[in-house]
């Protein structure tokens, strides 16, 4: 395992937003900053970068052989997103990649983070790849080494094949095992060219959101299928982890995790224990069974040794799992705060995104958290962000203050964790581009660049000019 090199950097508080204006911005920060003065410095090898994944802005649905999704059937269904909104198109990137390219190295990019869409190289799910799809990543691949940005190849970000859906999905055991050919298969074509493979984009949000809630793809509503679902996912993780290094893969390989702080709301007792168990739900089931090799003994109690995830657990699966990684990436975007009776409230501003409060200590609090309990494993953030309701003024210019601020007070907070120890290595903004947000369509704007749907001319916001800046100067 590589480690980053711990640095002790200068402290500096980070401002609280407690008391944020109604744009994001904390009173006495200037959003703009000033460029060439960083009283910040990260280590000298720190990574700047921003994320995206395949359905959210390839569009191109029906080309060159790509398959249906179980996005392409979810997104089609009225009712399910808003406006009826669909990734057919989204950001074109399918087509506009070599312009996307040049956008990443005006900003100074020193990573993308992208995934590969599974229906694009296994239209079906299973065998023989297709190799145009391969061929538009490796475009895409060698286009990111010209401009001198390293891929950070997420396998697996949502968009399972509609057929392997038709088969069971990921409630069934067997689709961890197309998952491991399917890796095998990029890894084959692609693998010479990826320093950074990431595994599973937030298993908790397919489990939530797909199968809790239901305002996901597939959209059922199902807690004990949603649970051995978590098990199947985790398993092709650790499956996949596997078949890549028995490939010959040197390069580094990891999962990635959408973590949550769970604060008690109150001061009780009862709410301490209902935060500590609404951790294991959101945080526990993944950081232990992957770093620690077992799943949290209270969240495996309250399931019940009769649900179909216990039931599910076959010999051996653990040691599966629990397979070493290089890297663990983080995904960061909202604090939880739990009552006694295990419910949710709110104590900071929100964003457009309902489910989002504005808290940048909770990325301090986070990433200590994981070197605290797991030991001094590498990190990388590769999501923080925040939508905003961006419109190009009459000059032309993406004014996007709030975006700034936000950024701007969780990359602090990402460096006084680092100061305080914790290996982070580099740090990805969501998103490159605005983009299909999925049950919410292209309605929130999570870009660094704007993009206009009718022409899909791409327009780099304030804070595209701003990150720029950041990762110029290594520093804020
Ligand atoms: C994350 C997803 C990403 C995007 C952001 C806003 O949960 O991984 O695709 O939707 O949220």
């Amino acid at each position: 395992m590589s480690m980053h090199p711990r640095q002790r950097l200068p402290r500096r508080a980070a401002p609280s937003a407690a008391v944020s204006a109604g744009d994001g911005t904390p009173p006495g920060i200037d959003p703009t900053g000033s460029p060439g003065t960083p009283t910040l410095r990260f280590p000298s090898d720190f990574g700047w970068g921003a994320a995206t994944s395949a359905y959210q802005i390839e569009g191109a649905a029906k080309e060159d052989g790509r398959g249906e999704s179980i996005w392409d059937t979810f997104s089609r269904t009225p009712g399910r997103t808003r406006n009826g909104d669909t990734g057919d198109v989204a950001a074109d990137h399918y087509h506009r990649w070599s312009e996307d390219l040049d956008l990443m190295r005006d900003l100074g990019l020193h990573s993308y983070r992208f995934s590969v869409s599974w229906p694009r190289v296994q239209p079906d799910g299973t065998g023989q790849p297709n190799q145009r799809g391969l061929d538009f990543y490796r475009r895409l691949i060698d286009g990111l080494h010209d401009r001198g940005i390293a891929p950070m190849v997420t396998l697996f970000h949502w968009d399972l094949p509609q057929s392997l859906q038709d088969a069971g999905g990921w409630e069934n055991r067997d689709t961890a095992y197309r998952f491991t050919d399917y890796a095998e298969a990029v890894y084959r074509g692609l693998g010479d060219q990826v320093p950074v493979w990431l595994t599973v984009n937030e298993p908790k949000t397919v489990v939530q959101n797909g199968y809790l809630q239901g305002h996901h793809a597939p959209g059922r509503q199902d807690p004990d299928a949603a649970y051995l679902v978590a098990h199947h996912l985790q398993l092709a993780h650790g499956l996949a982890v596997r078949a890549l290094r028995a490939s010959g893969s040197t390069a580094r390989i990891g999962p990635a995790l959408n973590l949550h702080p769970c604060y008690p709301a109150d001061d009780t007792p009862a709410a301490a224990s209902a935060a500590r168990l609404y951790d294991g739900y959101e945080n526990r089931l993944y950081l232990d069974s992957i770093l620690s090799g077992g799943y949290p003994e209270d969240v495996l109690a309250d399931l019940g040794a009769g649900s179909r995830m216990a039931q599910g657990i076959a010999d051996g699966d653990m040691e599966i799992i629990s397979t070493p990684v290089d890297l663990l990436a983080v995904q960061y975007y909202t604090p939880y705060y739990v009552t006694a009776d295990g419910l949710t409230t709110r104590r900071w501003p929100t964003s457009q995104a309902d489910w989002q409060q504005i808290y940048p200590d909770g990325m301090y609090d986070i990433l200590t958290r994981i070197t605290r309990d797991y030991g001094p494993v590498p990190i990388t953030v590769t999501e923080n962000g925040l939508p905003c309701p961006d419109v190009p003024g009459p000059d032309g210019v993406v004014d996007d203050t709030g975006r700034i601020a936000f950024l701007r007070d969780h990359i602090t907070a990402a460096h006084r964790a680092i100061a305080d120890g914790v290996p982070v290595e580099s740090y990805h903004v969501w998103s490159l581009l605005d983009n299909f947000e999925w049950a919410e369509g292209y309605e929130q704007r999570w870009g660094l660049v704007y993009v206009d749907y009718t022409t899909q001319r791409r327009v780099p916001k304030r804070s595209a000019h701003w990150y720029r800046d950041v990762i110029r100067d290594n520093g804020l």
